[in-house]
């Protein structure tokens, strides 16, 4: 018997006793910021900031999420720490496996730990982007499967984020969402589990941390840390006119010498309007595609905003202002995703429906 037979005797062995064993159907969310995993009956169990750290010289990943995380921008050369996951798509597969890998035996093998074999049965629902290209999807399906997981069952990102705030997606009524995270915006109408007009923009929580920093750079003259200017939005950032203050530190322009300034919501707001109008934008864009029929329903029944912005207190009224439709934050606008996934991964009827 040659080796090729011997492989795929042990496969098929392999398949069939994870198959004997019950598979385990483990929801997998892979953001440009968060990374979030789910166990389908238990919840979410792991939620990891999407950060690794490679050891260059002898090309290991040591560090993880939350611990790559907080040493980022503070190593010396030969540890590198990256964010394999840009503008919601992977950017660097090698990184995306080690990290999906990590966090399984984390957050997954404990569930069922001490059984190797049971590793044999576990599917994966992966969140994938609607603008991703063929080459993406497959990519990261491979991804998924190089950690050890026997299928992995890609769905877009707008019918999860449409289904964890808590819609139906299969019904007559048209499903207006907006999911605004790290990388991306994606901005769709949903009905009868198809998509009828979308948009995708590069304008998620990542590119208006770029924004603040280019606007404190200009206003108060000093160069901040990533991380220093992503934490602004969660305390400052708010379109209720209610005005709170940071005072942060960052490296003055003159003399290239530690600097304190005090950074304010409206400072943030006006630092990230570009950006806002362009979602305004987008968003009446894909209002303007709709046919007829569905456009007086979308008028009717709204849009409803998911995803890490989605927490932005009165950004929902601030976008429904512009756009004059109701828009309304979604009660678990953060972690509407992964909840889309760990519903749909239920619903095995209608799951082939729309499966990538
Ligand atoms: N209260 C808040 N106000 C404003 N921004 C916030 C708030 N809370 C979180 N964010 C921002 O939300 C973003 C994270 O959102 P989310 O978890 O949906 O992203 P992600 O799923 O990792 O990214 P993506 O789905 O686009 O790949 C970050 O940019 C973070 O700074
Ligand atoms: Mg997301």
């Amino acid at each position: 018997m040659d080796s090729n037979s011997i492989v795929s005797i042990v496969s098929k062995f392999s398949k069939a006793w994870g198959q004997m064993l019950g598979s385990v159907d483990v929801a997998i969310d892979l953001g440009t910021a968060v990374t979030r995993i789910g166990i389908v009956g238990k919840g979410i169990v792991l939620k990891e900031p999407t950060f690794i750290g490679l050891n260059t010289k002898t090309n290991e990943y040591i560090f993880f999420g939350e611990e790559a995380k907080q040493i980022y921008g503070k190593t010396p050369n030969f540890i590198k720490i990256v964010k394999p996951v840009e503008n919601s798509i992977l950017s660097d597969f090698d990184a995306c496996v080690a990290l999906i890998d990590a966090f399984t035996k984390r957050a997954v093998f404990p569930y069922y730990a001490h059984n190797r074999l049971i590793r044999t049965g576990l599917n994966a629902y992966v969140s994938i982007p609607s603008s991703a290209t063929e080459v993406q999807q497959k990519a990261t399906a491979e991804a998924v499967k190089r950690v050890g997981y026997v299928r992995a069952m890609l769905i877009q990102k707008p019918f999860l984020a449409a289904m964890g705030a808590g819609f139906n997606i299969f019904g007559q009524t048209p499903i207006f969402v907006v999911d605004i995270g790290a990388g991306s915006v994606e901005i769709a109408v949903i009905i009868m589990g198809g998509i009828v007009a979308s948009r995708t923009l590069i304008l998620g929580g990542d590119n208006l941390d770029r924004h603040i920093a280019n606007y404190i750079h200009l206003k108060y003259g000093i160069i901040t840390g990533e991380l220093t200017v992503e934490g602004l939005k969660p305390s400052l950032l708010n379109y209720e006119n209610h005005d709170a203050s940071a005072t942060i530190r960052g490296k003055s322009l003159e003399n290239g010498l530690p600097k304190s300034v005090k950074i304010t919501s409206s400072d943030i707001r006006e630092a990230i309007s570009p950006a806002i109008n362009q979602l305004i934008d987008g968003i009446k864009e894909v209002i303007e595609t709709l046919p007829p029929e569905i456009v007086d329903g979308v008028f009717r029944t709204g849009a409803v905003l998911t995803g890490g912005l989605g927490t932005c207190p009165g950004l929902d009224h601030f976008i429904s202002s512009e756009v004059k439709i109701p828009i309304i934050a979604s009660q678990s606008s953060e972690n509407a995703t992964m909840q889309g996934l760990l519903t749909l991964a239920t619903q095995k009827d209608v799951l082939p429906r729309i499966l990538v």
